[in-house]
């Protein structure tokens, strides 16, 4: 008999084909989340749960959910679990690293040449009509080759970031809990700076981090005062890395010269004045959408879950202590 599960939202088909040679799935075929208590329901009686970032997996949804022996997170990121309520119940955790960081650095660059260039002002005034000639003083921007591109969190993403970012002949600082071994370093051109240093030299700075308690609000008022007036902030990571009233007020008040975001504070809820800071620009969360992508995670979270629900060690297991007890 195939273990029952359950897959939240529709994911591609080869992918759900994949998961059905080995399971029984109950798919929730709308593109919106299931509500916790929808959530609770159609968990009774699964063994396995195949979930999106917007899931908040909470530990009260757990206690019903008695058969449930694995939790796969389409994300590297698994903020939206509650891992630790997880291990105590015994179930295994899994997420998606590794597939999606070139996708993301590329977005994360996307966003730093959209703002740096002003492209995205540049399309809304030619859709607004206005653009009726040339102009030596229209729209200008920053350069973006040759300056300093500060790197938060200096992990596959973060490291991706880097390489673009050589192309562009910039000098790249970091900063992360731990240093680069040093030939690492060398071979990528990086070098390591206190957080302080990092926000006060650079003209971009990139966020890379994950969300832990650690991170939250990891900038906020005082880092901020720290960035040039002529900076520029890139989130790529969790909105509530960033204090996102905070970086409202360094906007408005021209503190930082812009902030280009992909993530938020109160996803899916915008700040009310971002939407009308011209010096912003805005993604709804598409760091990893690439068609490929996107389609490479799913299939990774279905390898999890399937390599779990057949007792073996699913490869890439968030909460490795659930197998030492
Ligand atoms: C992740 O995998 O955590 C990303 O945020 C998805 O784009």
């Amino acid at each position: 008999m195939k273990p029952p599960v359950l897959v939240t939202r529709p994911i591609p088909t080869p992918v759900l084909v994949r998961l059905e040679e080995h399971c029984l799935v109950e798919l929730n075929a709308k593109e919106i989340a299931l509500s916790p208590q929808e959530l609770t329901e159609r968990l009774r009686g699964k063994m396995g749960l195949l979930c999106l970032l917007t899931d908040r997996i909470a530990g009260g949804l757990l206690v019903s959910a008695k058969e449930l022996r694995v939790i796969s997170n389409v994300a590297v990121g698994f903020d939206n679990v509650d891992v630790a309520a997880a291990t105590r119940r015994g179930i295994l955790v899994t997420n998606t690293p590794g597939i999606l960081d070139e996708t993301t650095a590329d977005l994360a660059f996307a966003l730093l040449l959209s703002v740096a260039r002003r492209v995205v002002e540049g399309d809304r005034l030619i859709r607004r009509g206005e653009f009726r000639e040339w102009n030596i003083n229209m729209l200008l921007g920053e350069d973006v080759f040759g300056k300093t591109l500060g790197i938060c969190g200096c992990g596959r993403i973060g490291q991706a970031v880097a390489r673009r970012a050589r192309g562009f002949a910039m000098r790249i600082l970091y900063t992360a809990r731990r240093a680069l071994p040093g030939d690492v370093e060398r071979q990528m051109g990086l070098s390591y700076a206190s957080k302080e240093t990092l926000l006060r030299e650079s003209d971009f700075v990139s966020l890379h981090l994950p969300l832990t308690p650690e991170t939250r609000h990891y900038i906020t008022r005082g880092e901020l005062a720290f960035m040039k007036s002529t900076a520029y902030l890139i989130n790529t990571s969790r909105g509530p890395v960033v204090d996102e009233s905070a970086l409202v007020e360094a906007l408005r008040t021209g503190r930082i010269a812009g902030a280009a975001l992909d993530v938020f504070e109160d996803e899916p809820r915008l700040h009310p004045d971002l939407a009308i800071l011209e010096n912003v620009v805005l993604t709804p969360h598409i760091g990893s959408a690439s068609r490929e992508t996107r389609t490479r995670m799913a299939m990774m979270a279905a390898e999890n879950l399937i390599t779990a629900l057949q007792g073996m060690r699913p490869p890439n297991l968030v909460n490795p202590q659930v197998l030492m007890k």
